[in-house]
């Protein structure tokens, strides 16, 4: 699958139905993940992977989101912190959340490619999970990504504003205007001098053209 089609297309599922993810394709997955970014490139991700369905139970009880009981096999993404501190101090700990977000991403991609359904899962009691899963002190858990198919057609892609999301130069900053990227100063300066009741007035002009421009 394209890679952009995989980004714009992926969702979010919670209804699961029987049919079992193959080992290899979970192998597919684990590998995208494992393929992230990480800081000083140390891979300190860890996938803890849960197929037995009596502790896929107990985990949607710890989560208190029980739709996590129709799925036959789910990733807990943890790291290992230590390895990360290690290296940068206090920012390591922050990095580990980042390298494990990038993994995290990257399996939902994988996923999606594979017509495997997902969601990232980030609500959860974490001293639960780390007493159920014996995850030692020195690692993080961050995420728990449930994989299956499902019946439900997935939702359109989303309409997206880049708006609202991108600025250039500066913070806050946006383009709103296609003039102003192309350079073309006139329908701005005119519409600016007309906000400032702009009269001919060619003794102040250069100062109220400043004055105008200076508001950005
Ligand atoms: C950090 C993080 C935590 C999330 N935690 C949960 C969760 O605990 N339960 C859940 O159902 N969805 C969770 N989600 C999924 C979001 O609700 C979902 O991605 C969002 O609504 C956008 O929908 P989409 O994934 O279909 O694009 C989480 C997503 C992120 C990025």
């Amino acid at each position: 699958m394209d890679l952009f089609k995989a980004i714009i297309e992926r969702r979010s599922t919670r209804n699961f139905n029987s049919k079992k993810v193959s080992e290899k394709d979970l192998n597919f997955i684990l590998e995208a993940g494992a393929y992230a970014p990480s800081s000083g490139d140390l891979k300190d991700f860890r996938f803890l992977v849960v197929d037995e369905p009596k502790k896929i139970a107990k985990i949607a009880d710890i989560a208190n989101q029980h739709w996590l009981n129709k799925v036959g096999l789910l990733i807990v993404v943890c790291s290992d912190s230590d390895l990360a501190t290690s290296f940068y101090n206090k920012r390591g700990e922050d990095y580990a959340k980042y390298n494990a977000a990038a993994a995290i991403q990257n399996m939902l991609l994988a996923a999606h490619a594979l017509n495997i359904r997902s969601c990232w899962v980030g609500d959860f009691d974490k001293k639960g999970l780390r007493l159920l899963l014996k995850i030692p002190q020195e690692a993080q858990c961050h995420a728990i990504i449930p994989l299956g198919y499902s019946d439900e057609k997935l939702e359109d892609p989303k309409e997206i504003d880049l708006e609202v999301n991108v600025f250039y130069g500066k913070y806050g900053f946006r383009y709103k205007k296609l003039n102003l990227i192309l350079r073309e100063y006139a329908k701005e300066l005119e519409e600016r001098l007309e906000k400032m009741n702009f009269k001919n007035d060619f003794g102040t002009f250069k100062t109220k053209l400043k004055k105008a421009f200076s508001k950005k």
